[in-house]
């Protein structure tokens, strides 16, 4: 018991040390390093503009949003610092001063100036409808859209066009290649996006139709903080230098060629070339599972504890923690934790920082009903007999009942351990870089559906698998003692 206990205290303070200090980090830096930063926010889904794309093994964010990007961070003499996220959040990182500038093929809206400035226009590009081939004939008009099923980006200008079509229904989602997929897997008949993005999608498939939004013009600009005009300035100094040039078209050009599909090999292959993805998911999704298990014991047992006190108002705090905690379901805690608190408590954890207090207070719900349940099962013989022989009741407790209650009901520990390996993939959805995320970058890299969420989900098994295995020698290694 006193050795578990070191090692609790020694995983703690590294955990403490690894959250805490790793990850703001990156924001120290920010103020306190001499060369300037430029903080650049976008959402690298939409490409020619922004995308992933594995260079030399590597992960990286390219497009010719990027390459204008990194010609402004070299005129200003800073260097660029890509924060990539949903499209929906850059206007609102923008104004929080997350980020220093948005490049992410914006429209400068009106609505949009309200809250932002930007710069000059870089870019124009034209609204079309994607339809599958074989639907063609029957989209002639843009009347012919009306009352159909649509999908669009969410907080883009397409959603706009998208709610005055009359009786649309439209399902607005968070990425483009998501967007696609909906048309693709027949769930709508049909999709707005930009010219320039359509072509790296249409195939045999997919077609524009002929019929088009009216004013479907759009420009693109950079979002910068109200008032910044600094950053402005240098901003469209830049712009001006590279509209001079003409380099702005040959960056479509070499983005476009560069987001041109990767021709798609089979499972096997997509798992070998993508490796790197998942190795980092894999360390992420084991990192937020250990400590989520972790704590969710210690957790876990204190509320066990609590439970079986026989003081009322604790006992029934332990209760109403563990009913209110398996009530509800485990995205609505982590929306809470990740967006609530931060609005409210003005508390901004990282997506790593999240998932583990989620993930700790989910399952030291469940994990105290199991310690509970061990301990009450323990003979009372047992504590009546360590009492008797002199010590008192913590005593008893740490050396004679708890050993026993842990092992037997190590099995369900071990189950629930199975449990959080699997449902950490719900932390994905904040951007938290686990093997479900990096499934989603790698199906939006290759275009492809299935084969992506086949490697995760053959990875998460093989996890699962050998921990119920490890768990299963243990049982039996602890047993031994049992069956003289
Ligand atoms: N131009 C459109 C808009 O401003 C779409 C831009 C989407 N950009 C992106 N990176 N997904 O609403």
């Amino acid at each position: 018991m006193k050795k578990i206990t070191r090692i609790i205290v020694f995983l703690l303070s590294a955990v403490i040390l690894l959250t805490t200090g790793l990850i703001p980090a990156s924001a120290q830096e920010a103020t306190t390093t001499v060369n300037k930063k430029l903080i650049l926010g976008t959402s690298a889904e939409f490409a020619p503009y922004e995308f992933h794309k594995r260079i030399d093994g590597k992960d990286q964010i390219v497009g010719f949003d990027i390459s204008i990007a990194k010609e402004i961070a070299k005129d200003m003499g800073a260097e660029l610092i890509i924060e990539d996220m949903g499209f929906d959040s850059l206007l609102s990182a923008l104004q929080s001063g997350r980020v220093d500038m948005v490049i992410s093929g914006m429209t400068p809206t009106e609505e949009r100036r309200q809250s932002i400035d930007f710069s000059d226009n870089y870019y124009m590009a034209r609204q079309v409808m994607i339809v599958r081939a074989e639907d063609k004939d029957k989209f002639l008009t843009m009347k012919d859209f009306e009352n159909e099923k649509i999908s669009v980006q969410k907080g883009s200008i397409q959603e706009e066009i998208g709610q005055t079509i009359q009786g649309a229904q439209l399902t607005a989602l968070d990425k483009i290649p998501d967007v696609v997929l909906q048309l693709q897997t027949k769930r709508v008949n049909a999709i707005i996006v930009e010219d320039t993005v359509a072509e790296g999608y249409i195939d045999s498939e997919t077609v524009i139709a002929d019929a088009s939004p009216a004013d479907s013009e759009s420009y693109a600009a950079i979002g910068i903080k109200k008032g910044k005009v600094e950053l402005q300035a240098a901003i469209n100094d830049t712009l001006a230098r590279l509209k001079s040039e003409g380099a702005i078209d040959q960056m479509v050009k070499d983005a476009s060629i560069l987001a041109a599909k990767v021709e798609s090999g089979n499972i096997l292959t997509t798992a070998w070339e993508y490796r790197n993805y998942y190795i980092k998911g894999i360390g992420f999704t084991l990192l937020l599972s250990a400590l989520g298990v972790l704590f969710g014991f210690i957790i876990g047992l204190f509320i066990a504890i609590l439970r079986m006190t026989n003081i009322r108002i604790v006992k029934w705090l332990g209760t109403a923690y563990v009913e209110v905690l398996r009530g509800t379901p485990m995205l609505v805690q982590l929306m809470i934790i990740h967006y609530g608190v931060a609005l409210t408590l003005g508390v901004n954890f990282s997506p790593l920082q999240s998932g583990i207090i989620t993930l700790s207070i989910n399952s030291s719900a469940y994990l105290a009903e199991i310690f509970r349940a061990g301990i009450q099962g323990v003979d009372r013989g047992q504590m009546e007999a360590a009492r008797s022989l002199g010590m008192n009741r913590i005593t008893a407790m740490r050396h004679i009942v708890l050993p026993q209650a842990f092992k037997a009901v190590l099995p369900a520990i071990g189950n629930e351990f199975i449990t959080i390996i699997k449902e950490s993939s719900i932390i994905s959805v904040i951007g938290m870089a686990d093997i479900m995320y990096q499934a989603g970058v790698v199906k939006n890299i290759t275009y492809q559906g299935l084969s992506p969420f086949i490697i995760a989900a053959a990875i998460y098994f093989v996890l699962t698998f050998t921990l119920s295995k490890l768990l299963n020698a243990l049982e039996r290694k602890l047993s031994a003692s049992d069956n003289r």
